[in-house]
């Protein structure tokens, strides 16, 4: 008898699915209660709204990452450039202090760690958050924006991989 739960075959076709829809990486970044810099690699994240300025982020409820943004109440999201898959690959670590060691950051006003070379940064007041299943959809209200003036190319991810623009 097979040991797989039942919904494992779903959650793995789903995945692949899912998977052929491109999206850029963003590394999503806030504080934890002892003020060190927390991040999760994300590709889950949408515009929501523009008046007001809303944006989402679907975060595992068993994310660091997620239980230090319902207590610093503030998250920025850190959209990676072309060439900054370590970083995606770093922080898709769960939870260890040790992944801030070799990355070169500021912070926003909000303490927010703002990553860089990152191809925009946007900081977020936590607005509110959701659940969706094993997800829950953490809302952002925009509070400060900032944009690469080179117009460098986005790391992508698709069909499992990390991608470039072929046509530009
Ligand atoms: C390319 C890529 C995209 C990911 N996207 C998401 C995502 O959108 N939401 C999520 O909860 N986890 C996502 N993950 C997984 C998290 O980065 C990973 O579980 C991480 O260890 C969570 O760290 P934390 O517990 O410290 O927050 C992604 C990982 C990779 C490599």
């Amino acid at each position: 008898m097979s040991t797989e739960p039942a919904y494992a075959p779903a959650a793995n076709l789903l995945r692949r699915a899912l998977g052929h829809f491109a999206t850029g990486v963003t590394v999503i970044t806030s504080v934890g209660p002892d003020g060190e810099p927390v991040g999760t690699t994300a590709t889950a994240v949408a515009s929501l709204s523009l008046d007001p300025a809303l944006l989402l982020v679907c975060l595992d409820w068993r994310s660091a990452t997620l239980g230090a943004i319902a207590g610093h109440r503030a998250f920025a999201v850190n959209v990676l450039a072309h060439g900054q898959e370590a970083l995606s690959i770093n922080f898709a670590r769960r939870g260890e202090a040790a992944m801030w060691a070799e990355v070169a950051y500021d912070r926003w006003p909000s303490g927010n760690p703002r990553l860089e070379g990152a191809l925009a940064g946007i900081d977020c007041a936590l607005e509110d958050v959701l659940t969706g299943g094993d997800h829950e959809i953490v809302i952002g209200r925009v509070r400060e924006v900032g944009t690469d003036p080179q117009g460098r190319p986005p790391l992508l991810h698709w069909c499992g991989r990390y991608a470039g623009l072929e046509h530009r």
